[in-house]
């Protein structure tokens, strides 16, 4: 017999993508248009998205993973490349699968950050670029993190697969050096699967194209229009990281919404930070953001105190059927792959770990559905739920 369920609302998601009618409609076009591959609508996509974020260029992939991969081996860095250890795998994949070894650094344990100081520490003659990753919808502190790369030549490129829209003094995450992002269904926007480089230099592009697309540097689309069409020179080995215009025809749609998506999750976060810091002020803290950031809140994530009380009130949330997680633990350093072949000391990324809890946040989140998140952890504390759910 399954267990009674929870009293009203009964399941709130970690998240539930914002997608309509207007969604649909472009998806039809596209079919209709009998072109579905890698074409006119990623070229669209790419010109809005770059408009969008305040970079000369963009280029579609097909996730973010692949995006990272694209720009790290485009870019032709051979070396050491320093990232946090507190992201996801995807991060640190794609600097070993483009050929460059990572190099972890600590975080801010207030804004879960890269600490620049700590990259400062992390440099040697083999660093070639930083990579810094926004995390949960927060900018890096990007001004510093430029200014440690000036100062010893190295490249910067943003993992901002979890912030799309967040700036630093009006400049946007993403728009420093090389920018990452991804449409995941969880992300500010999404395309189903999706993601984009955003960057300075056009002559970039053609790398990126010739990487993503079979080593070929003019795609289909392009090459139809001009004389021997048929003919294909690959510049050098490329994978299929294309995206498809079906996928490009709804971030169009969504990029459009994306300021207004953002907001409902700001108007959200501001909630949930008057209330869980009223009813549990002392044991947990809210996300910290600074005066001259915006945080777009992909992720709400709280930091439990005591750390021993949060797997606990994970438990507790799942009974009350609030589909918490957490970003991320363990953290990439003590992962198989990584804990063998790329040992590093992070305490603070180590306590980090243990302390955090992304609850759900998404732009269509109801009053009643944040007023029951409040209430249930506020149940929690009171009533010291979490002895009975770790005895
Ligand atoms: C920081 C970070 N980088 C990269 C990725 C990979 O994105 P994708 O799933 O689009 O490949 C994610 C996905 O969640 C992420 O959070």
């Amino acid at each position: 017999m399954n267990p009674p369920l929870p009293p009203f609302p009964r399941q709130i998601p970690l998240c539930r993508p914002s997608l309509g009618e207007e969604e649909l409609q472009a998806v039809k076009e596209v079919l209709d248009s009998g072109w579905l591959a890698h074409g006119p609508k990623n070229k669209e996509f790419e010109a809005a998205f770059s408009a969008y974020v305040g970079t000369p260029s963009a280029a579609c992939f097909n996730s973010c993973a692949s995006a990272l991969i694209t720009a790290i081996k485009g870019a032709k860095f051979q070396g050491e490349i320093i990232l946090p250890s507190f992201t996801f795998s995807a991060s640190a994949n794609a600097i070993v699968l483009a050929g460059c070894t990572p190099v972890f650094a600590e975080i801010n344990p207030t804004t879960f950050n890269l600490d620049p100081e700590d990259i400062e520490h992390r440099i040697t003659k083999r660093t070639v670029a930083i990579m810094p990753v926004h995390y949960a919808g927060q900018i890096c502190e990007m001004d510093k993190i430029m200014a440690i790369a000036k100062k010893h030549n190295l490249r910067v490129i943003e993992d901002s697969a979890e912030t799309l829209g967040a700036s630093l003094n009006g400049k946007q995450a993403g728009s420093f050096d090389i920018g990452c992002f991804s449409f995941y269904p969880t992300k500010n926007i999404t395309t189903g699967e999706g993601g984009m480089v955003t960057f300075h230099d056009p002559s970039f592009g053609e790398t990126l194209g010739a990487v993503k697309a079979h080593g070929v540097v003019k795609p289909t689309f392009e090459r139809e229009k001009i004389t021997k069409s048929w003919y294909r020179d690959a510049v050098l080995p490329g994978f299929n990281f294309r995206m498809s215009d079906i996928n490009a025809a709804i971030g169009l749609v969504q990029l459009k919404k994306v300021n207004q998506l953002n907001a409902k999750r700001q108007e959200h976060a501001q909630y949930l930070n008057q209330h869980l810091t009223r009813v549990a002020g002392q044991h947990l803290e809210v996300p910290h953001v600074d005066d001259i950031k915006t945080h777009v809140y992909q992720m709400y994530v709280i930091k439990v105190k005591d750390h021993l009380k949060r797997d606990a009130l994970m438990e507790y949330l799942k009974t009350k059927g609030i589909q918490a997680s957490v970003h991320f633990e363990p953290p990439v350093h003590l992962q198989s792959y990584y804990a063998e072949r790329y040992p590093a000391r992070l305490p603070l990324t180590e306590q980090v770990c243990k302390q955090v809890i992304t609850l759900p946040m998404f732009p269509d989140l109801k009053q009643e559905e944040l007023d029951y998140m409040v209430e249930v952890i506020a149940d929690f504390f009171d009533h010291d739920s979490w002895i009975r759910c770790t005895f």
